[in-house]
């Protein structure tokens, strides 16, 4: 007698989870291990802190991978992706998510060029041009799983902080970038999205968290309370799953209700 029930064990989705060493990235990657994917984590450097988010994301479940590079340094972008999906097989989501916040902040007349190209390095045209690098993956496989590509902005891509102006410029870049994608993706299976997080407790804001707590305890977050990393992981995963494809160039605020404009 046959059976048609396949013993062969179904490879699991693959999820590209960029700046996973710490923060919202490394929150992201646990999500999506947990929800079933091998995941492929990136960073600067693999030092203990890349070691200790390697062995968190591997306890979710899964395979996990760690690349380092600069996402600055679009020449080696080609050997980390092929790196990544020799080792876990082709990427079906891209997750965005390695930024930097402004290298000083101060009065917006003194910003000098050197570091306003540092941010927009690493957010806008390190971030851009890995993607049309992975989406070229992406575009040359048959699709196995729902496939997505987020990116995680900021709501400074929106509202203005003119002590950081290269921050909020290179988010604003990032959304417009988003924006594009989408519309050049639309004909196909992949979704693109963007993640605009508000005021999240991580390593990035924990030097201003003094001026947090006040805001918040203030009444500019609606929802009363820090973000988690684990508020954007959640979300991420639905995005990704494929449930949202007709919403595809959608913005998601994860902010608590910070960027709804009021009286
Ligand atoms: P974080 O500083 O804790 O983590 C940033 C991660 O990006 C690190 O793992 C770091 O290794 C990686 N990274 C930085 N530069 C890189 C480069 N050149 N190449 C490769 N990887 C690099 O920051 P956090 O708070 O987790 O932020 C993650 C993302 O969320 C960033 O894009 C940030 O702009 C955004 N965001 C954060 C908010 C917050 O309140 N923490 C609010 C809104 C957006």
């Amino acid at each position: 007698m046959t059976s048609n029930v396949s013993t062969r064990p179904v490879a699991r989705p693959v999820a590209l989870v960029t700046g996973a060493r710490r923060g919202i990235g490394l929150a992201i990657a646990e999500a999506f291990a947990a929800a079933g994917h091998d995941v492929a984590m990136t960073g600067t450097r693999r030092d203990d802190e890349a070691e200790a988010a390697l062995a968190r994301v591997a306890a979710a479940g899964g395979r996990v991978a760690f690349s380092a590079f600069d996402i600055a340094d679009l020449a080696g972008h080609g050997a980390a992706l092929d790196a990544i999906e020799a080792e876990l097989g082709p990427i079906d989501v891209l997750v965005n998510n390695a930024g930097i916040g402004a290298v000083v902040r101060g009065d917006l007349l003194d910003l000098v060029p050197a570091n306003f190209d540092t941010v927009i390095d690493v957010n806008l045209r390190g971030t851009m041009f890995l993607t049309q690098a992975v989406v070229k993956h992406m575009l040359a496989r048959t699709p196995a799983h729902p496939r997505a590509v987020l990116t995680v902005s900021s709501v400074s891509a929106a509202l203005a902080s003119p002590e950081r102006a290269d921050y909020c410029i290179s988010k604003a870049g990032l959304a417009m970038f988003v924006q594009n994608l989408a519309l050049r993706l639309a004909g196909t299976d992949i979704g693109v999205y963007e993640l605009r997080p508000g005021i999240i407790r991580t390593d990035m804001t924990a030097k201003v968290s003094e001026k947090y707590d006040r805001l918040i305890a203030g009444g500019l977050v609606p929802a009363g309370r820090w973000g988690e990393g684990a508020d954007i992981g959640r979300a991420a995963v639905a995005l990704a799953s494929g449930a949202f494809g007709f919403a595809t160039g959608a913005v998601i605020d994860l902010d608590g209700g910070l960027a709804i404009p009021r009286l």
